[in-house]
């Protein structure tokens, strides 16, 4: 097929990045073959030229092969069952001044608090989640109590300010008996600190409408964060959870693309790095010469 190429990466064992290419190439055929009315579903030639310019100074790494392959037999089962969904992002602050920034560009779909980013602000949370409210309908308040009557106090109080407010539960078995609680009141949940598929699971049985796992304190550790997501997100295709994956404790642009090519539901994002998401130096270079270039029409 046009694009690709099964040639062996320098400096790895070469049968064994063979095979690796040329099972890539297959998957890429695979797509094209269901994009029946010849409009292309899938960035295919993107993915051609990771297959066809691995740099040889930088060997292809096997697990991103495994995992560009994982993302578009996702991507197909998701377009074969119909599915169209469409990703959300949310910002990852307490600070009502940044949502308020954000908003205004109409991108933003809702805002994830918690403990820590209120007490860096320093104000009243009631007054800050409601602020909030004002700006996205789907504003994350975290419950501080710790066990599960408790927690359902909390949050009915919580859920009580404003529809928009989305009870946010700590995984815990106590969070999950409170998410049970919460789901059969029609209180909207999202479950937070999830760090494995394990607990992934758990949490959108109890009911959550939404799970935070972490990606960026996984990282931290040593681990493989977005690896988590990607097998989350393969459990999530195989089965009808009722729950949608919120990429959470993203540091920088690159996880929002990657939670995107995953088709997370959802990626909530710091102020910080959401102000990079619209930036190339690219887009400032081309503005300012056609600006140039119009000045000398004399229009
Ligand atoms: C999500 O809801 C959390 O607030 C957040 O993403 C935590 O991120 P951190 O690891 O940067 O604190």
């Amino acid at each position: 097929m046009k694009g690709t190429s099964s040639a062996p990466t320098e400096g790895t064992d070469g049968a064994e990045e063979s095979g690796e290419a040329t099972e890539t190439a297959e998957t890429i055929e695979a797509i094209e073959a269901l994009d029946a009315d010849g409009e292309k579903l899938f960035p295919v030639s993107s993915r051609c030229i990771v297959v066809q310019e691995a740099p040889t100074s930088a060997p292809m790494n096997k697990m991103n092969v495994l995992r560009m392959e994982q993302e578009f037999a996702l991507l197909v089962s998701a377009k074969q069952k119909g599915e169209n969904p469409r990703m959300k992002l949310f910002l990852d602050t307490a600070n009502v001044r940044h949502v308020a920034e954000i908003a205004a560009w109409g991108v933003l779909d809702g805002v994830t608090t918690n403990p820590s980013l209120v007490a860096k602000e320093g104000k009243a949370f009631k007054a800050t989640v409601l602020e909030m409210c004002k700006h996205v309908p789907c504003v994350s308040a975290q419950v501080t109590e710790t066990d599960a009557n408790g927690m359902i106090k909390q949050g009915e109080e919580y859920s009580s300010w404003n529809k928009h407010v989305v009870v946010k539960v700590p995984m815990t078995t106590e969070g999950l008996k409170a998410l049970k609680r919460f789901r059969s009141k029609g209180i909207k949940t999202n479950t937070t600190l999830v760090f494995s598929v394990s607990q992934a699971i758990l949490a959108a049985k109890a009911g959550a409408n939404i799970i935070s796992p972490f990606i960026g304190r996984l990282d931290d550790a040593s681990e493989d964060g977005m690896g988590l997501i990607a097998d989350i997100m393969e459990v999530w295709h195989r089965y009808d959870f009722d729950c949608e994956v919120l990429v959470a404790s993203t540091r920088h642009p690159r996880h929002i693309v990657e939670a995107a090519l995953l088709g997370a539901h959802i990626c909530t994002v710091p102020y910080e790095v959401f102000a990079k998401l619209p930036m190339h130096p690219l887009t400032d270079v081309g503005l300012k010469k056609f600006l140039e270039d119009w000045k000398k029409t004399n229009q």
